[in-house]
C-alpha cells in the first residue's frame, strides 16, 4: 500500500480488484455509464478515504477518464473520487484557463506544506450544488502526488490551483467547504441546499 505499491501502476502489472466500497454500485454501473455526483448529506462524502494502492490499476484507469467527463461536464474544475461514491484518496483537476483542458490527476496526495499566511476565498463544490461562502485557507501550499502514471510529482501553488489543491484534498478526508466557516453560516447554507435539492426532486 502506499507510494510504493503505486509505482506498480506504471508497470501496469495489477490485477485490477475494485475498491471495497459498497455504495458505489450504483454510480459505478456500466463503464459507459456517466458517474453521478452525489450531494450533501450522502455519507461517503464524509468518509475518510482509503490510499490507492495495490490492485487498483484498473479502478483508476477506468475512473479517470469518467471522473474527468463528469467533472467537465458539471462542469467544474474539480472533482474528488468520493464524489462519485468511491472513498479512495484520488481527485482530478482542471482549472480550464482560456477554455483550455489541462487536466491533473492526483493520487494519494498529501500537503507537505502551508504557509502561515492565509487568505478568504469564494468557493463552492459539486456536492453543493449552488452554495457558496467564503473560505479562510493558507494562501500557498506544497502538495505531493503520484499522477495518473504512478509518478511522484511535487507542486507548489497559490491561486486558484493553490485553493483547489486544499479543497479536493479536504474531499479524500471527509471536509466540505463549509467545515471552515461558522456553524451559523454552514447550518443557513445547509438548510438553503437541503430545500434546493427537494425542490428539484419534486
Ligand atoms: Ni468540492
Amino acid at each position: 500500500m502506499g507510494v510504493d505499491g503505486i509505482a506498480g501502476l506504471r508497470a501496469g502489472r495489477y490485477l485490477g480488484r475494485m475498491p471495497d466500497v459498497t455504495t458505489t454500485d450504483a454510480t459505478m454501473g456500466g463503464t459507459a455509464d456517466r458517474l453521478r455526483i452525489l450531494t450533501v448529506p450522502d455519507p461517503v462524502l464524509r468518509r475518510v478515504a482509503r490510499p490507492v494502492g495495490e490492485g487498483d490499476g484498473d479502478a483508476v484507469r477506468n475512473l479517470v477518464p469518467r471522473m474527468l467527463a463528469a467533472m467537465y461536464a458539471a462542469p467544474g474544475i474539480g472533482l474528488a473520487a468520493p464524489q462519485v461514491g468511491l472513498s479512495l484518496r484520488l481527485a482530478v483537476i482542471d482549472l480550464q484557463r482560456d477554455d483550455a483542458r489541462a487536466p491533473m490527476v492526483i493520487i494519494n496526495p498529501s500537503i507537505i506544506a502551508a504557509s502561515t499566511e492565509t487568505e478568504p476565498h469564494e468557493e463552492g463544490c459539486l456536492s453543493l450544488p449552488g452554495q457558496f461562502a467564503d473560505v479562510v485557507r493558507p494562501r500557498v501550499v506544497t502538495v505531493r502526488y503520484l499522477d495518473e502514471a504512478g509518478a511522484r510529482q511535487e507542486v507548489t501553488a497559490d491561486g486558484l490551483l493553490g485553493r483547489c489543491l486544499q479543497h479536493e484534498i479536504d474531499h479524500l478526508d471527509g471536509v466540505l467547504f463549509v467545515d471552515h466557516i461558522s456553524a451559523l453560516k454552514r447550518n443557513m447554507i445547509l438548510r438553503r441546499l437541503a430545500k434546493s435539492l427537494r425542490a428539484k426532486e419534486g
